[in-house]
């Protein structure tokens, strides 16, 4: 039967990804970003439903939930390491406002559409939150945002588990074809970074698309509160 998705931050990279291979499945997706263009874009690509929203916007995010109405996964894709292509914040009121964007870029914006979406999951539905490979090491504010998102997702997990509906978090190695970096990423970084996995390659948007698809399987109804780590072994659980 087909599913409603929501994938926030569907418009580029992972997201885009993630919200085609549910089309290609035959379910209703919506897919949300801040820029329009390209959004609209995107989504007459892969035939889906645009939104457009800053999932770090109260007011956006209750309009999207009731564009949205009852709704079978949440993707929370939307985040970025905001610090990237900023000068180093210099005095206390900079570092505050740096900070402040990767809170809002990577954990409150998923509190937020979760939050406005939990009472419209349909039972046995599921969330599924995205982090970082950065939080396990998280000297920057978008791996504390990243490690919160994953602190929050093990204690929502046990909040709304006995309604039926589960949540974890998928945590990304380096994965390329993607906008993260915007342009940043140097052949050196990339080596050391691929280097650093047991695969010996980089991921791609389609190996979290996939883990995204088991997630939301009838296979996976007893995996909740969980981090489940992509990156080709560069960070191990033991
Ligand atoms: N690429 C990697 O190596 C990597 C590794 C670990 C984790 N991740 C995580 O994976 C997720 C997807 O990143 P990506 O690599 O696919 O990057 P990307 O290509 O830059 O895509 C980011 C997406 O998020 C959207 N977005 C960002 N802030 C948003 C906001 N406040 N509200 C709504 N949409 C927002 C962007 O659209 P707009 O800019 O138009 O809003 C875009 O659709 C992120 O959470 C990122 O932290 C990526």
């Amino acid at each position: 039967m087909a599913r409603t998705v929501l994938v926030t931050g569907g418009s580029r990279g992972i997201g885009r990804a993630v919200a085609a291979r549910f089309r290609q499945a035959g379910d209703r997706v919506v897919i949300t970003g801040r820029d329009a263009a390209k959004l609209t874009g995107t989504a007459s690509e892969i035939d889906a439903e645009a939104v457009v929203c800053d999932a770090a916007d109260p007011r956006q995010v209750r309009e999207l939930a009731e564009a949205v109405g009852e709704l079978d996964v949440l993707v929370n894709m939307a985040g970025g390491n905001t610090d990237i292509g900023r000068e180093k914040p210099e005095g206390l009121d900079a570092v505050a406002a740096a900070w402040r964007d990767n809170l809002d870029a990577n954990l409150l914006g998923a509190v937020l559409t979760t939050t406005a979406v939990l009472g419209s999951l349909n039972p046995g539905g599921t969330v599924i939150n995205v982090g970082s490979i950065a939080a396990e090491y998280a000297g920057s504010a978008y791996g504390a945002a990243k490690a919160a998102l994953a602190a929050w997702t093990a204690g929502l997990s046990a909040e709304i588990g006995p309604r039926g509906l589960t949540v974890n978090l998928i945590s990304p190695g380096y994965i390329e074809d993607t906008d993260f970096f915007r342009g940043r990423m140097t052949e050196q970084r990339r080596d050391a970074l691929v280097a650093a996995t047991h695969t010996r390659r980089a991921g791609n948007p389609d190996d979290i698309a996939a883990t995204v698809e088991f997630l939301a399987s009838p296979g996976a109804r007893h995996i909740t509160g969980q981090t489940i780590h992509v990156n080709g072994g560069a960070h191990t659980t033991r």
